[in-house]
This record gives C-alpha cells, sequence and structure tokens, in this order.
C-alpha cells in the first residue's frame, strides 16, 4: 500500500499540470514554484552582490545568501556553517575534494578504492590523480544483486588503502551503501572516505556526524533545487587543509605588489568570484519546502512506490529487471529483444520520460554483462497511476512494430 499521500504534491510543480509522466529524478527532478518564486524575488527585488556591499539590498543578499548555508548545515546535521561549502554540482564539489585535498596527500602507490558502479563523476577524477601521483585504483567487488557488501569492502581494503570514495546510492543499481559501517571500519584503519552523495541526500536523511562522513558531495537540481549549485560538505579539520583550486574575488583578505597576500576563513576561501546567488538563495527555499515534507516521509514513500512498481512490472515476462530489491527509487531494466534507446524513444511517444543509456556509470557494464539499460527514478510526486500507465504501455503487444 502507498502510504504517505501528504508526499504528493502535484500542485506544486507547473509540468505536472500537463500530460507528462516523469521518471528521471535520477537525472534531475522538477522545480516546484516556489523555486521560481525565490529567484523572481531575488532578481526583482534585491538583485545586488554577495559579500560585497555595505548598502540596504546588498546585506540582504548576505543574509539570505548565509541562510541557505545554514539551512544545508542543517539539513545534513554538519557541526558548522564553516564546513558547508557552495559548488556548482556534486560533479565541482567532488573535483575539488579529489584535487584540493587529495592531490596533496596521497603519494605513488597508496591505493583508493571505488566500485564498478560509480558515476564517471566519482572515477574519472581520480583516474587523472592517479596518472598523476601514481596511485592504483581498486574496486570494491559487487555481489550477485550488484550491491555493496560489507564483506566485499573488507576484502577489498590493504594496508595499502587510504581513500574510499563511494556514492551512498548508486545512480544505476539504486542500491543503498552500508555507509555508516564503511566509514566505522575505514576510520579504524586510517582511511578516509568521500560519499557522493547525489542520490542519496534528495532521497533519505544524511546525518554527517552520526556517519562521521569525510566528505560529501551533492547537486541542488536533484533535490528540486535548481541547477549550478551544489554542495561540498567536510569535517572543518580536513575542509582547512585543502587548497583552492579557484582564486580570485571573495576569497582573499588582502594582497600587495610583492605577492604575499591573506586569505579568508572558510567557506570564503573555496567560493573565489560571484556565487551563483539567485539559485543558491532559492535552494534554501527548497530545502525548507522538502523539511516540510519530510525526508523520511519521501524515502518511505518512494520505497513503496517502487516495490509497487516491481510488483507491476514483473508481470511483464518481457522485462529483465536488474536490481528488484534495492531499496531506493531507482528500477533498472530492460524489455527482452528492444534496444534500451529504443525503448526510450517509445516510450516518449506517450509521454513517458526514462533515461536510457549507460548512465555515466561506464564501466558497471563489466559487472551487470550489458551495456545500456533503461532506468526510472522516482521521487515523491510520482503515482501508482503513472507506474500503471508505463505498465500499459509496455505490455502492448504491438510494442515491437511500433518501435521498428
Ligand atoms: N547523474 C545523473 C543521472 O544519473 C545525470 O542521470
Amino acid at each position: 500500500m502507498i502510504i504517505g499521500g501528504d508526499c504528493l504534491k502535484r500542485d506544486d510543480f507547473f509540468m505536472l499540470g500537463s500530460d507528462i509522466v516523469y521518471f528521471d529524478n535520477g537525472a534531475t527532478t522538477l522545480k516546484p514554484m516556489v523555486l521560481l518564486d525565490a529567484i523572481s524575488d531575488y532578481y526583482n527585488n534585491y538583485s545586488a552582490n554577495a559579500h560585497r556591499g555595505d548598502y540596504s539590498i546588498s546585506l540582504r543578499v548576505d543574509e539570505m545568501y548565509e541562510r541557505t548555508r545554514y539551512l544545508v548545515k542543517n539539513f545534513i546535521n554538519a557541526k558548522s556553517v564553516k564546513e558547508v561549502v557552495f559548488t556548482s554540482g556534486a560533479t565541482d564539489s567532488l573535483n575539488k575534494i579529489i584535487f584540493g585535498y587529495f592531490q596533496d596527500k596521497l603519494g605513488a602507490f597508496d591505493e583508493v578504492l571505488l566500485t564498478r558502479s560509480e558515476h564517471a563523476s566519482n572515477v574519472l577524477p581520480w583516474f587523472e590523480l592517479a596518472d598523476r601521483l601514481d596511485l592504483c585504483i581498486k574496486y570494491i567487488d559487487l555481489d550477485e544483486n550488484y550491491e555493496v557488501t560489507m564483506e566485499n569492502v573488507k576484502r577489498a581494503i590493504t594496508d595499502r588503502t587510504r581513500v574510499i570514495s563511494i556514492a551512498q546510492i548508486s545512480n544505476v543499481v539504486g542500491d543503498v551503501r552500508p555507509i555508516k559501517e564503511i566509514i566505522e571500519y575505514a576510520h579504524e584503519r586510517g582511511i578516509l572516505v568521500v560519499v557522493d552523495g547525489a542520490q542519496s541526500v534528495p532521497h533519505m536523511d544524511v546525518d554527517v556526524q552520526d556517519l562521521s562522513i569525510d566528505f560529501l558531495a551533492f547537486s541542488a537540481h536533484k533535490m528540486c533545487g535548481p541547477t549550478g549549485v551544489g554542495v561540498l560538505y567536510g569535517k572543518e579539520e580536513l575542509l582547512n587543509n585543502i587548497r583552492p583550486l579557484i582564486y580570485g574575488g571573495g576569497m582573499n583578505a588582502s594582497f600587495s605588489d610583492d605577492g604575499v597576500r591573506i586569505y579568508k576563513d572558510l567557506p570564503y576561501l573555496l567560493e573565489a568570484g560571484t556565487p551563483n546567488i539567485a539559485d543558491v538563495i532559492a535552494f534554501g527555499r527548497v530545502i525548507e519546502y522538502i523539511d516540510k515534507i519530510g525526508i523520511d516521509n519521501i524515502m518511505r514513500y518512494e520505497c513503496d512506490l517502487k516495490r509497487y512498481a516491481v510488483s507491476r512490472l514483473e508481470q511483464n515476462k518481457n522485462l529483465i529487471i536488474y536490481n528488484k530489491n534495492s531499496r531506493s527509487g531507482i528500477i533498472t531494466f530492460n524489455y527482452d529483444g528492444i534496444f534500451a534507446q529504443d525503448l526510450a524513444i517509445y516510450l516518449n511517444k506517450y509521454n513517458i520520460c526514462v533515461r536510457a543509456g549507460n548512465h555515466c556509470a561506464k564501466i558497471l557494464k563489466d559487472e551487470i554483462k550489458v551495456k545500456n539499460t533503461c532506468r526510472i527514478s522516482l521521487y515523491f510526486y510520482n503515482t501508482k497511476e503513472e507506474v500503471d500507465r508505463l505498465c500499459e504501455v509496455l505490455s502492448n503487444p504491438n510494442i515491437k512494430n511500433e518501435i521498428i
């Protein structure tokens, strides 16, 4: 049974007023009107720069911008606002963590542990760093359901392991990794853990203190927020050792012609240049919106809806579902004999949006033995009726003829 009727906030989304069935929330979510209102409010009423002016509207910008930082701090339960840095997205955050922190801390033959189901943003920066520093990239094996188990994490760790960099929820398999246990085990061995929270923070409670996360990256646009805003969280003592990758206005306190310069403290040190002010402010409104719905309600609702969707989809014997049991709103599947992209194009004819391809997790094919899949990724505004419509369209006996 689907519970959490309160979660069905469909009226808040202009795009849901059309006939569209939007099942691509893992790529980006739809935007509630509260976001648009906050953006127009800034541009119409107080569109000054941040942290630079002494006049009223500029001071209001500072207040609103920092208010979002405070809301993010509370949302992930960081200890201090100094630990919350705004970036352009999870990819930017991961790159800043990997090149700004680990480039100076790792050396030849140090081992970095990933999984083969990581997104490109948590693989390619590590490959680049490995080339520069002669690091060894190793992988935690996935189990028969393509999930990460503690047993396999323990097996992959050696006395050269320095970092584990892992998504809390994989964007293809949708498995919720045992992050707390991984971190506890890693910390006992002096290993740091970077968490890619792109698919978890929008859907489940992520308490960085409870989990003792060292670094966390996530994006606003996957949680009803704007594109172009992300968060880099790091424990203060670690962030204090990060080297900025971008220098300029806003991050320095003073400099002189002989090259002497004094930089600002966290978090401004890592936010050079005029930030994405309107969108950061609007992200604050969205966090309040999500908080009102309740992140636990969102997770519960999505898991219930996923179970319902799987129970309906598995009645169609042409479908191969790769992650029936993973505990998130992601379902990855193929239709026997139909190329994944062709299926997505077919579904589009019925106004159903799903993602097809490798979903930026390009080495997962080595594990699941298939290069392309279709993916449904749910959010709190999706409904059983939408799932029914998908199942009906997939049961079309003429499906193959319609695709040709
Ligand atoms: N990372 C996004 C996805 O999984 C783009 O679709």
